[in-house]
């Protein structure tokens, strides 16, 4: 099965929906981007693909849809096995972020979000880094702006990154 270059997984919530509205914005400048939309209700689904449709004035009915819920691990599997990439929104991550990053992991799947729960981001990533390195993925937790500022402020006092 080809993947999808981009899956944006709790495409629902706050920060999903800011991301798709984002990402249609970016797709037009690539045509060829092949992207989708995840979470866990195939209505909310197409509500936001609809109503993202209607703000942007683009055609977004060939958007696939995949339904995954973190507390199904054959469905996160399943998500990140039709991606090269998954922007990860799903929240709160100290729930839901680590068995996202697992998955992706396993399927040889990049996976980016923007937690800003760093200690647990960072934890889950070392444990996963054994399983990561060499494999040429990215994993990267922690990607937004209190977040970086977190990441900093730990650099600053504290040296071992
Ligand atoms: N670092 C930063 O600067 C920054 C900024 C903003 C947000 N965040 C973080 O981003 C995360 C999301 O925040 P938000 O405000 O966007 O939250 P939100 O609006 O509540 O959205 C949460 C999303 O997660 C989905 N979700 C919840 N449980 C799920 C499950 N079991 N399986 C699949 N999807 C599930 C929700 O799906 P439904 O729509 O179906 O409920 C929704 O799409 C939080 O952890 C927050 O701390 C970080």
């Amino acid at each position: 099965m080809s993947r999808l270059d981009v899956v944006i997984f709790g495409a629902t919530g706050f920060t999903g929906a800011k991301t798709v509205e984002e990402m249609v914005r970016i797709a037009k400048k690539y045509p060829g981007l092949a992207w989708g939309v995840a979470g866990r209700s195939q209505s909310k689904l197409e509500e936001l693909m609809a109503s993202l449709g209607k703000k942007t004035g683009e055609d977004l009915s060939g958007i696939k849809m995949i339904v995954a819920d973190v507390t199904d691990e054959q469905s996160i599997k399943d998500m990140c096995l039709q991606a090269r990439v998954v922007a990860n929104c799903a929240g709160p991550y100290r729930m839901y972020g680590e068995p996202v990053v697992k998955a992706a992991v396993e399927a040889k799947t990049h996976v980016v979000d923007v937690s800003g729960e760093s200690q647990q981001a960072t934890a889950g990533v070392k444990e996963l880094r054994g399983a990561a390195v060499g494999s040429e993925l990215v994993v990267c937790r922690t990607s937004a702006v209190d977040a970086i500022i977190l990441i900093n402020f730990k650099i600053f006092v504290n040296s071992p990154y």
